[in-house]
């Protein structure tokens, strides 16, 4: 072996060394314990405070409005993604304790004319032309869409 590459062999030794001492003192503690992720970090999130029911809990409550929502086109979007997190108002069961979103930019954050969006997906109305003296609850039923109000 050359003499070069001799004396670069106790520094070769001497970065693995400290490789794994680094690496030894990075890794968390429970890393590896059941996979290759941090297992403590399970226990992290269950500790986190839940905001959010799922829709199943709003219909025990309100099944009028479930039935409605099932049966037209906003069948596929879940009560809190209107109403906003929903945990605390089951808890208080007051309709202070619950967002009721009557803008008409509400509407429009999902049907507002934009050419970025393909309007074959989500229908698109010009916010600036479409019965603009009016609210769009009060001619749209926000749970049916189609079933417009006299
Ligand atoms: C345990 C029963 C219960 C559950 C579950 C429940 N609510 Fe309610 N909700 C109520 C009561 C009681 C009221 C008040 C009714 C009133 O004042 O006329 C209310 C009122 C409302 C109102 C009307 C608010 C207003 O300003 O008029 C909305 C919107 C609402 N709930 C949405 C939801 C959503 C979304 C969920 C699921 C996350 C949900 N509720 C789950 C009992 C419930
Ligand atoms: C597309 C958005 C949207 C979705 C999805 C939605 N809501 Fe609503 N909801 C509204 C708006 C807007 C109002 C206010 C209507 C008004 O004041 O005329 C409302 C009103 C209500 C009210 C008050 C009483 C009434 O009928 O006006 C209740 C209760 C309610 N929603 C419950 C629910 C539940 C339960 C779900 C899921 C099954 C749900 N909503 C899904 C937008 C939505
Ligand atoms: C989270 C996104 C979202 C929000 C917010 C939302 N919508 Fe929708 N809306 C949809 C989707 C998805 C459809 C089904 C696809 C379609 O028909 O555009 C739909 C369909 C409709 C339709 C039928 C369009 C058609 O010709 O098929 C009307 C009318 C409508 N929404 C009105 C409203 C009104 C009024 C509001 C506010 C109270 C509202 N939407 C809020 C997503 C949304
Ligand atoms: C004065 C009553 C009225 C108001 C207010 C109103 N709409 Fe409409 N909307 C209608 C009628 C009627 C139709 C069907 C005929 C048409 O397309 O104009 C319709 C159609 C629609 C359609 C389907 C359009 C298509 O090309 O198929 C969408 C989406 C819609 N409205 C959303 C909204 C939104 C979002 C708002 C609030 C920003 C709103 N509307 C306000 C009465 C209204």
């Amino acid at each position: 072996m050359p003499p070069q590459l001799k004396r670069l062999l106790p520094l070769f030794a001497a970065f693995v060394i400290v490789f794994l001492i680094v690496r030894q003192l990075l890794i968390p503690e429970s890393f590896g314990e059941h996979g290759h992720y941090r297992f403590n970090s399970v226990e992290d999130n269950k500790i986190k405070e839940l905001h959010y029911a799922g829709k199943d809990m709003c219909n025990d409550c309100h099944e009028d409005q479930a039935i409605n929502l099932a049966s037209d086109v906003h069948a596929t979007i879940a009560c809190e993604t209107c109403h906003g997190p929903g945990l605390a108002h089951i808890e208080l069961e007051t309709a202070t304790s619950i967002i009721k979103p009557t803008d008409r930019n509400f509407c429009g954050l999902c049907h507002a004319l934009s050419p970025t969006r393909k309007s074959n997906v989500i229908v698109q109305v010009d916010l600036s032309d479409h019965n603009i003296e009016q609210l769009c609850i009060e001619c749209h039923n926000p749970h049916m869409p189609w079933e417009l109000k006299e």
